[in-house]
């Protein structure tokens, strides 16, 4: 079984280029099934849900290839609608080739995608969504079977799901006619496939704000884009500087897609210093914030929860944190306890007693950020760490060892 081996306590210093997003890569890898030319995605992180994409992709009939971190995708002839259930399950978020299937071949054949770490991952807002624009859907033994032909309609989400807005807007691009789509998630990751959606020729407007609007059934060409900075990895190396020290500087990313995450540092005694494609911070001894609540763009990032109150265990004074957007997001803590941390949790409230020092123990991923959390707590911990559960880590992070070597950490993988 690998594992981290982390040596606590020692401040991190130095500038780290982050990846670009996992968020925005999935649904632009599958936006790629829509033309029938190449497609160049630059920027694209070698992690295992992108590999599965790229497995999804090659399974319906398209070639797709890396070279570094570009990939080339060509969808000139794809043959296949079903996506198979080992894939499927393999990433929770394949269901975001729902949309993209559909409208490309007329027809989607795959399983739900059922619940995961965090809880249960419903997906009725993505299927709602389909049958308002006319598919028809049936739901048999854990399969999906959805056929079209897709028209253009008025969709109205009761919660901005990013999954549901992205799965529409894809099927929209295909579908004749118009899609309004209102209380649309304004997640940058959202503006990233909108910007990569016109760049093959869709007209889509309004990705950022909660309308959009897509005027489908253009025919696609081929195209090129760079995938954005993963902001979610930069928040984890903030919130990892803030817990061992020092200074950092983390670039490739967006400042404005982490005001949210930097008010909190600011306000827990770090100096933080943004310009347009980097975020500075300077470490202090940390103090509590007041109340974090997680909440949809642009509100503090749910994926940012955990890697934050790892940094917070240690400080001086109290924080709450409100998890709004999923049911079991705080299993982090029961870890972080074990590095001393004194943390209490009631229902979706979780209040942190920040004490004066964590000691390194043997602890757990459960989940993608909570097991980053894990490493932001370790790395100012006093004493070593060992981190298992690592594939749950590799989901998001292409080089958590590299980066943070490069910024001074005593981290291994073993
Ligand atoms: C995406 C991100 C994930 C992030 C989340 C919230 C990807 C690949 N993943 O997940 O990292 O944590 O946004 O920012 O982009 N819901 C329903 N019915 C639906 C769909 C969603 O009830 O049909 C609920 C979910 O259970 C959840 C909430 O809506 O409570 C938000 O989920 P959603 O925005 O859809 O998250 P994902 O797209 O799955």
């Amino acid at each position: 079984m690998s594992a981290y081996i982390v040596g606590g306590g020692r401040p991190l210093e130095g500038s780290v280029e982050v990846h670009g997003a996992k968020n925005s890569v999935l649904p632009i890898l599958a936006a790629c099934l829509l033309a029938p030319e190449e497609c160049v995605v630059h920027s694209c992180p070698d992690l295992s849900d992108v590999t599965a994409s790229l497995d999804i992709l090659r399974h319906l009939g398209c070639r797709a290839e890396r070279q570094g971190d570009t990939v080339v995708v060509d969808a000139s002839g794809p043959t296949g609608c079903d996506v198979p259930d080992a894939l499927m399950r393999e990433m929770r978020s394949s269901v975001i080739f729902l949309g993209a299937v559909l409208g490309r071949m007329g027809e989607a054949k795959l399983c739900t995608p059922g619940g995961c770490e965090l809880g249960p991952r419903p997906i009725d807002l993505h299927l709602a969504a389909i049958r308002a624009m006319g598919g028809s859907i049936e739901e048999r033994g854990g399969g999906l079977h959805c056929t079209g032909p897709l028209h253009g309609a008025d969709v109205v989400l009761s919660i901005p799901s990013v999954g549901a807005t992205e799965n529409i807007m894809l099927a929209a691009v295909a579908a004749k006619g118009t899609t309004t789509i209102t209380n649309a998630a304004r997640e940058p990751e959202i503006v990233d496939l909108q910007t990569f959606l016109r760049q093959l020729g869709a007209d889509v407007r309004g990705a950022g704000s909660s309308v959009i609007v897509v005027r489908g059934g253009k025919r696609l060409h081929g195209g090129e884009h760079r995938v954005m900075g993963d902001r979610i990895v930069a928040a984890t190396y903030l919130a990892a500087a803030a817990s061992a020290g020092g200074q950092v500087e983390v670039t490739g990313v967006d400042y404005r897609h982490l005001s949210t995450v930097t008010s909190v540092l600011s306000e827990a005694g770090c100096v933080v210093k943004s310009g347009p494609d980097r975020v500075y911070l300077r470490s202090a001894p940390l103090r509590g914030v007041r109340p974090v609540r997680t909440a949809p763009y642009p509100g503090f990032p749910t994926d940012a929860q955990a890697p934050l109150m790892a940094a917070l265990a240690k400080s001086g004074g109290c924080t709450v944190f409100v998890e709004n957007m999923f049911e079991s997001r705080y299993r982090h803590v029961d870890e972080l306890a074990r590095m001393g941390a004194d943390i209490h949790v009631e229902g979706r409230v979780a209040v942190v007693y920040g004490v004066p020092a964590l000691h390194g123990a043997q602890v757990q991923a459960t989940d993608l950020r909570g097991g980053a959390a894990l490493v932001v707590a370790a790395l100012g911990a006093e004493g070593e760490s060992r981190i298992t559960g690592l594939h749950h880590i590799d989901r998001g992070y292409q080089d958590l060892v590299g980066d943070l070597t490069l910024m001074g950490a005593d981290i291994r993988r073993e």
